[in-house]
């Protein structure tokens, strides 16, 4: 691991710092200038001639500076003689434009892929992207790391739960659902959500297919954003007499003041990994990517 460094990009310098921890390699410092006009520019101060350079940068909101920050790095890293880079996205944005919904749209997370392969990317880490579509469009060995086990744990450990559900708020979380409520040997139960693709409105199916009276609930979600999913979900799953809801996503997209109001609508407790950096993000993904670089590394 002596010619290993990482770059704790601007977005993650706290979990970039600590998967060079776990692995017991320097970080190298990524300092960053944002001008007036909201331009990026990072300096870094580092010999990177035949090193190979992880670049750790979650794309959350701003999420376009985020990613040409990402993109800048993995120039510099080839421009300045890197042996080899690989980016860690923990949050990989725009997953969710996936596939054309309305006539004239464009798939942006394919433009994203061939950005990296434009970088020269071979491996590339992200945690639980949005969907198997999203991940399709890469043409790199990719690193999709399943956060499902670390926040499984969490739940058993802090959380207080009589007869628990894990809930998916919509179909296509079904599966991660399905593999969290295997871990916690839970139940399962998929809502029925529909986004109006022009106005963005969410509905869901009021009926549910279980019985849910009394029992506790995990709402279980990749991401939390706007909050509307979580906040039509719990309406539902109150209005059938649940007991305790807690909420858990991989990825917290929402600000601080968002995840506050989303805690006084009932909610005992929600919580997300470090992918980015919240006060709920209390389920720390460090030791897992590293798990994984270290797979990476031990092969090239
Ligand atoms: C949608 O398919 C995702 O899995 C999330 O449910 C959704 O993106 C959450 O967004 P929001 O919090 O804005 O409703």
């Amino acid at each position: 691991m002596k010619d290993v460094v990482v770059l704790p990009g601007p977005s993650s310098i706290e979990l970039g710092s600590s998967i060079a921890s776990c692995l017991n390699v320097d970080a190298v410092e990524v300092e960053l200038r944002t001008f007036s006009d909201g331009e990026s520019k990072i300096r870094i101060n580092a010999n990177l001639l035949d090193k190979k350079c992880i670049v750790v940068q979650s794309t959350y909101p701003p999420v376009d500076s985020h990613f040409l920050q990402a993109l800048m790095m993995l120039s510099y890293c080839n421009d300045f003689g890197a042996s080899e880079v690989i980016p860690v996205i923990p949050y990989m944005g725009y997953a969710r434009q996936d596939r054309v919904f309305l006539e004239g749209e464009f798939v942006t997370m394919s433009m994203i892929a061939k950005l990296f392969e434009y970088f020269g990317t071979r491996s590339l880490i992200t945690v639980d992207i949005h969907s198997t579509k999203a991940l399709s469009y890469f043409n790199c060995d990719i690193s999709n790391i399943s956060s499902m086990p670390l926040l499984a744990k969490y739940a058993i450990n802090n959380f207080s739960l009589t007869e628990p559900i894990i809930v998916s708020p919509d179909l296509g979380g079904v599966p991660r659902a399905k593999e969290f409520a295997g871990i916690m040997n839970a139940s399962f139960l998929g809502l029925r959500k529909n986004r109006d693709r022009f106005t963005g409105n969410i509905t869901m199916d009021e009926k549910l297919d279980i019985t849910i009276k009394n029992r506790d609930i995990v709402i279980l979600d990749d991401m939390v954003s706007s909050g509307g999913t979580i906040l039509r979900a719990v309406d539902i799953l109150k209005n059938n007499g649940c007991g305790k809801v807690f909420v858990m996503c991989v990825h917290a997209l929402s600000d601080e003041k968002s995840i506050t109001l989303l805690k006084s609508s009932g909610i005992n407790e929600i919580v997300s990994t470090n992918s980015i950096p919240r006060s709920c993000s209390k389920v720390d993904l460090s030791s897992e990517i590293a798990r994984t670089l270290s797979s990476i590394l031990s092969r090239s």
